[in-house]
């Protein structure tokens, strides 16, 4: 690539970072917006991220931010969008003149991934497994987006009870730790229950309340199906993977480095070139 003073240059940080599909993806982008950008992958530890930081402010136009680092990188930035804010956390910085700005395009991008496939969360009532780092953001989206309820169960309660303590004092959407319901409309997995090395293992020990009425929505793209989602489909679920999340929180990220709009063809160029 041939690199001059006018090349943007963009990467993603993260520890570990080998496997990223950010940077297939983001080239996708490039080469379909014609920008002169480069994008790559950048091992970044807790101990490194600071020189990071600095390298981004004099020498890059952006980056996204993976673990470990969504929450740590805060404290390097001029400014902080106000739903980054409140999710806590950033998973794309962009440099404006030398200004550090972050973003979380996290939770915007798996709504959105939701809606492309016609699944709109509205007056539903939506169940999550999982209290981790990649819930927070998501289950306060989505209870912005006017969920009927929301239902957080984790295998150690504790960590639910704190989510849902959390986004009560933050936006005052009460977050149920109880199954109370014999059906869900729409069922999230955020665990990393079904991922390597817990390939065969459920998020939840039975699915009673999944039924042909159920979208089930797994985080996990790798694999594509997961066990739990190949059972949910059994029960005639539809389903759909973490991919589209990845995808479209790609877009959403472009966008905010570039100040511009990605074609309409983006989505499906990222995912012939990610999607296996
Ligand atoms: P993180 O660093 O984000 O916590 P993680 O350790 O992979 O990442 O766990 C993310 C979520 O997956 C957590 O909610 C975790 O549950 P705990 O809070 O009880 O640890 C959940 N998780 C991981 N493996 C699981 C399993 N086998 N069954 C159920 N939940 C699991």
């Amino acid at each position: 690539m041939g690199l001059n003073d006018k090349t943007k240059r963009l990467a993603v940080i993260g520890d570990p970072i080998e496997h990223s599909l950010s940077p297939a993806m983001h080239r996708e982008f490039i080469k379909l917006s014609g920008d002169d950008a480069e994008y790559t992958k950048i091992h970044v530890t807790n101990k490194t991220l600071a020189d990071m930081m600095e390298k981004v402010r004099t020498q890059m136009c952006g980056i996204n931010v993976t673990a470990p680092h969504k929450v740590a990188v805060m404290e390097y930035l001029d400014e902080i969008s106000d739903d980054a804010r409140l999710f806590g956390a950033v998973n794309t910085v962009v440099n404006d003149s030398g200004r550090l700005i972050g973003y979380n395009t996290d939770a915007k991008g798996f709504y959105a991934s939701l809606l492309r496939e016609g699944i709109d969360v509205k007056d539903k009532e939506v169940l999550f497994f999982g209290a981790g780092g990649a819930t927070k953001s998501v289950c306060m989206y989505l209870a912005m987006k006017k969920a009927k309820s929301i239902t957080v169960i984790n295998r150690t309660k504790e960590k639910a009870i704190a989510l849902g303590e959390n986004i009560k004092s933050a936006i005052g959407y009460e977050i149920k730790t109880e199954m109370e319901l014999p059906h869900y409309d729409v069922v999230i997995n955020t665990t990393s229950a079904g991922m390597a090395p817990q390939l065969d293992v459920l998020p939840y020990a039975e699915l009673d309340f999944i039924d042909e009425n159920t979208a089930v929505v797994d985080m996990i793209y790798n694999p594509p199906e997961t066990k739990f989602l190949k059972l949910a489909k059994e029960k005639g679920a539809r389903t759909l993977n973490g991919l589209g999340m990845l995808i479209c929180q790609g877009i959403f990220a472009y966008e905010l480095f570039m100040d511009t709009k990605l074609p309409e063809g983006a989505f499906d160029a990222a995912k012939a070139v990610i999607g296996r």
